[in-house]
């Protein structure tokens, strides 16, 4: 099927779960109109505005699991896509708690939902309202599924451990305003990869179609989450390089990672793999972690002067060569569309 239409069947799906939340609001819940119009724009701000990859990945998951035995019937394409909004749910609750804080200003193009003058600080308490409404999207749709109690933890479990990898992520410094290069290695980076973007990006998608299509071996949940594990650790390297090289048109946010004193793939790799002097180190452990353009411009330019853009390309390679060969182990042992279909929509990405 074109991936128009496949995109079309999936934006109806969410008009349509924002008509069942609004409907129960108004009809179980002692809610008057403004208050009403407000948790509709909760949603309409913040979940729909991005790729979609995580979500179109469980409709293709959930396919490659049921073979090629029978065309999906309307309502399995449906339910699928229902999970695909969950975790496209879950990833807006994060992102708007994400930008509060690491103080970023752009999001999917449009302000951050924290900046709008009429949200603020209230946006906390509008994050977890998001989280809230997957569990009620679960139950008003999957209650009498047999893999409920399945589908349910699984999103208990991986918001769980996103949160862990977000306080990986913001305690990476010892101290906030301090500046310690020693702190970034690769294992700290990996793990952040792992716990805070390859679990709820990645894993939870193949695991929610493979639930749904009743997969209940435990041997192929390990093999995909090795898989995905793979992925996300390629993706959010991705990510920290955009963060500083990429568009902000293109990826539709300005870069806050330097000024953050983020632990990223590239200060570890300028650190670790380029053989950077001590005055290169002492340069970057003066400018990193401070809130001034200056300071920004000249980690970048050291990040030039060490080919950064050079080892991530070699890098980027390298990753999808490795996550190519997994693949293909895994031929004969469970269907891998659903890794192929992620794989090619992140590799080389600009966005
Ligand atoms: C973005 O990483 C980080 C995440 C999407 C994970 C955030 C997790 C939380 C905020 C946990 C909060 C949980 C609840 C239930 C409110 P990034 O900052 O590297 O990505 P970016 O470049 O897109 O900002
Ligand atoms: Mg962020």
């Amino acid at each position: 099927m074109d991936a128009d239409l496949v995109k079309r069947e999936f934006m109806a799906v969410f008009d349509e779960l924002v008509a069942q939340l609004d409907a129960e609001l108004a009809s179980s819940f002692d809610v008057p109109p403004p208050a009403q119009a407000y948790i509709h724009k909760i949603m309409t701000y913040n979940v729909p505005h991005g790729k979609l990859t995580r979500g179109l990945a469980v409709l293709q998951c959930y396919k490659s699991f049921c073979g090629h035995a029978h065309e999906l019937s309307a309502e399995e394409t449906r339910q699928a896509n229902m999970l695909g909004w969950c975790v496209e749910w879950l990833q807006a609750c994060f992102l708007v708690a994400d930008d509060i804080m690491d103080g970023s200003h752009t999001r999917r193009g449009q302000a951050c939902y924290y900046k709008l003058p009429e949200i603020g600080l209230k946006a906390v308490n509008d994050s977890l309202i998001l989280e809230a409404m997957i569990f009620r999207i679960l139950k008003a749709n999957f209650r009498s599924h047999r893999a409920y109690v399945e589908l349910t933890e699984l999103f208990r479990e991986i918001t769980f451990i996103t949160e862990v990898g977000q306080l990986l992520d913001l305690t990476s410094q010892q101290e906030p305003g301090h500046v310690d290069l020693t702190a970034f290695t690769s294992d700290t980076l990996y793990r952040i990869y792992r716990y805070k973007t390859a679990y709820y990006s990645f894993y939870l998608s193949v695991a929610l179609g493979m639930r749904l299509a009743n997969v209940e071996d435990p041997q192929l949940y390990k093999h995909a989450e090795r898989v995905c594990l793979a992925i996300g650790e390629y993706f959010q390297a991705q990510d920290d390089y955009l963060d500083c090289f990429g568009e902000p048109e293109l990826i539709g946010k300005v870069g806050t990672d330097i000024e953050e004193n983020k632990c990223t793939w590239l200060v570890v790799t300028a650190l670790h793999e380029c053989n950077a002097s001590a005055e290169d180190r002492a340069l970057l452990e003066a400018n990193y972690g401070r809130n001034d353009k200056e300071c920004v411009a000249r980690v970048k330019e050291m990040y030039g002067k060490l080919g950064i853009p050079d080892a991530f390309q070699a890098y980027e390679q390298k990753s999808y060569d490795s996550i190519r060969a997994m693949i293909a182990e895994l031929e004969g042992v469970m269907p891998t569309g659903a890794f192929e279909f992620l794989l090619q929509k992140v590799y080389k990405r600009s966005k």
